[in-house]
């Protein structure tokens, strides 16, 4: 059987570059990801990113129940129902829902995918799970969202210790970002909190206030989700 083959995208690749029978998989740490992996978690039906605002809005306009959800400049935009802070994807709040979904990297790194074979979130919160919901995957994608368009260290780390766990498990990293993630890599629970929080968006998403701040600490926390996120 052939080896598993692992790539990393550094920040979002063309649309329509990844094959179409790939698993691929978005990665933006801080903080899409993230919560999306939340929403999920607490039982959200469905996920459409957007690139913009506007679409999304339109999305929520058409269809009933949806919830218009994403961030501009880290806030919560005008007439979303709500912004991107996990802590506001409650069960109450999500269950049963579709999101239409529209931040400034995060969604755009799922548009990026949405016509793959099979997709997923990812990030520290649910690393391992993401690992054992890989394992069985031969051709694997990892699309770090970054920051418009330039890397992020939080997520290229989060794409790097993946793809370190699938080659431990016999992958073969099959392209020059898939090794240069792997070198960021992290080891422990202390790696992944230290490098989070010193990461430039963190410091900026602290710089807003205390409730963002709190979730720079929740995005920083290896596996606290137990399941992986499908959307
Ligand atoms: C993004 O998608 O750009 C980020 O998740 C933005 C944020 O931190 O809210």
């Amino acid at each position: 059987m052939t080896r598993a083959r692992v790539r990393v995208a550094l920040v979002p690749p063309a649309p329509g570059s990844l094959p179409p029978e790939a698993c691929a998989v978005a990665v933006d740490v801080l903080r899409a990801t993230t919560t999306l992996a939340v929403a999920l978690g607490h039982g959200a039906a469905r996920v459409e990113p957007f690139a913009s605002t506007l679409e999304a809005l339109a999305f929520r306009e058409a269809t009933p129940g949806v919830l218009a959800c994403g961030e501009r400049d880290g806030r919560i935009v005008e007439g979303f129902d709500l912004g991107n802070s996990p802590f506001e994807y409650t069960r109450e709040r999500v269950s049963g829902r579709t999101l239409a979904f529209a931040s400034t990297n995060g969604s755009i790194a799922m548009l990026i995918a949405s016509h793959c074979r099979r997709r997923l979130l990812a990030s520290f919160a649910n690393l391992s799970a993401t690992v054992e919901a890989l394992a069985a995957e031969r051709d694997v994608w990892l699309i770090c969202a970054g920051k418009e368009g330039r890397p992020a260290v939080e997520d290229t780390a989060c794409a790097g210790t993946l793809a370190q766990r699938l080659h431990e498990r016999g992958a073969t990293l099959a392209n020059l970002e898939a090794h240069h993630a792997a070198k960021l890599a992290c080891h422990s629970a202390d790696e992944v909190r230290s490098l989070v929080e010193s990461a430039e968006h963190a410091r900026w998403l602290t710089s807003l206030g205390p409730a963002f701040a709190a979730d720079v600490v929740y995005c920083a926390t290896l596996d606290s989700l137990s399941q992986p996120a499908s959307w």
